[in-house]
């Protein structure tokens, strides 16, 4: 048997659901989108949502709504998907990437303040591999500024659906939260992506931002009257089919999220005994929804100078888990590490260091709702005979 490190549970609710808008002949933005937007804002908790072609271009939307250009810095942590970087780049704004904790894979609140300028308009936290940001007390940093010079917060919350800060959703502290309907995500629509807002302001401004810069049609406008275009926008619609099959998704979204605790709290259990494994860690008071379940492979405190042996043995340890059936993966990458950054803007592996290590010697371990007790023992057993293998 050969574990995935992701499989999207796609049932026949799926299948029927795309079907739907295919008979209709109506394929994109529709009423299916408008009703997946308004099941998803009421499952996260946001007064509005609005859906878009996937996340990357959900962060795109939300920094050009705020304004971003030019000018302006826009603090996001470096160990993150590219595009959450990407998003301020586009706009000719300065992507500033900061450090992480080690020990939770994000940003805190301490970093962020090192980092502020005149310049900051945005902070953006990533909620990674579903594990909360402190979005309460990176507000907290925000809240006094002046009005002629405020600082905005948008949240990555990508791998976040599910993840919460004193029972509030993710997605809903800052001015804009971002999620992904990748497959390796909680639910899926294939490529997709969602902003949720508390503005209604905000939200006539994304909807139009993603209809490649529309007004908002009018009640008694007939609609064969062509509308008027204010913005600079993009076509980043979502399709009926997509819309379609997201809601099926969403109706699994809390049990999934119940699946994935119960196949960690497992984890957690069987894998005390590898000391050379560093397990997620959850901050207390928030709710971790796995996205993915990312560990630390540390034999040894990592270092910027044992990084690159460490990472040579983990690579090791990956591959002996392939041959036994078990996909792994880095758990994403450190952008101020990438050519287009370092070239771009001249960052060092050691301007963010516990970026960098997260990077060599971060382990994804397969975990999916869908997953069953067998696959889960058959990761669990791998690990520990490959740990015999290379003595760890
Ligand atoms: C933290 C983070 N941000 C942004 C994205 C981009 O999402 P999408 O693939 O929907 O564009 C991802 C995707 O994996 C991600 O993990």
């Amino acid at each position: 048997m050969y574990v995935p490190i992701a499989r999207p549970d796609i049932s026949a609710d799926e299948l029927e659901a795309i079907v739907r808008p295919l008979r209709t002949g109506m394929l994109v933005q529709g009423k299916e989108v408008a009703r997946f937007e308004s099941q998803f804002s009421a499952y996260c908790q946001s007064p509005f949502a609005v859906a878009c072609s996937s996340c990357s271009a959900a962060l795109h939307l939300a920094l050009s709504a705020l304004g971003v250009g030019p000018d302006d810095e826009v603090i996001v942590p470096s160990f993150t998907w590219i595009t959450t970087a990407n998003a301020a780049l586009h706009l000719g704004a300065t992507p500033v990437l900061c450090d992480i904790s080690l020990e939770t894979f994000n940003i805190t609140e301490e970093i962020a303040a090192k980092h502020i300028t005149d310049r900051t308009k945005v902070i953006l936290p990533v909620h990674l591999f579903g594990n909360a940001a402190p979005a309460d007390r990176l507000l907290d940093l925000i809240r006094d500024r002046p009005s002629s010079n405020p600082i905005f917060m948008v949240e990555d919350a990508a791998c976040a659906l599910g993840t919460s800060i004193e029972g509030r959703p993710v997605g809903t502290f800052g001015d804009i939260g971002c999620f992904s309907l990748h497959p390796r995500k909680a639910i899926t629509t294939g490529e997709g992506g969602m902003l949720t807002t508390g503005s209604t302001m905000m939200r006539q401004v994304l909807m139009s931002l993603r209809n490649c810069g529309a007004d908002e049609r009018q009640p008694d406008q007939p609609p064969y009257v062509l509308g008027d275009f204010s913005l600079l926008g993009f076509n980043y619609r979502m399709t009926e089919m997509q819309a379609a099959m997201g809601q099926a998704q969403l109706l699994k979204a809390r049990t999934d999220l119940e699946k994935r605790q119960k196949l960690a709290d497992r984890y957690r259990k069987a894998l005390a005994d590898l000391g050379w494994l560093r397990l997620p860690y959850a901050p207390k008071s928030t709710v971790h929804s796995y996205q993915s379940f990312v560990c630390l492979f540390a034999p040894e405190p990592p270092t910027l100078q044992n990084c690159d042996d460490l990472h040579q043995r983990l690579l090791q340890l990956m591959g002996l888990l392939e041959e036994m059936g078990v996909q792994t993966r880095a758990g994403t990458l450190a952008v101020h590490n990438t050519s287009l950054y370092r070239n771009a803007l001249g960052y060092k592996p050691e301007s963010c260091p516990n970026a960098y290590l997260a990077s060599k010697l971060s382990l994804a371990i397969p975990l999916f709702g869908a997953m069953t007790e067998d696959e889960q023992g058959q990761v669990i057993d791998a690990l520990h005979k490959a740990a015999k293998q290379m003595k760890l």
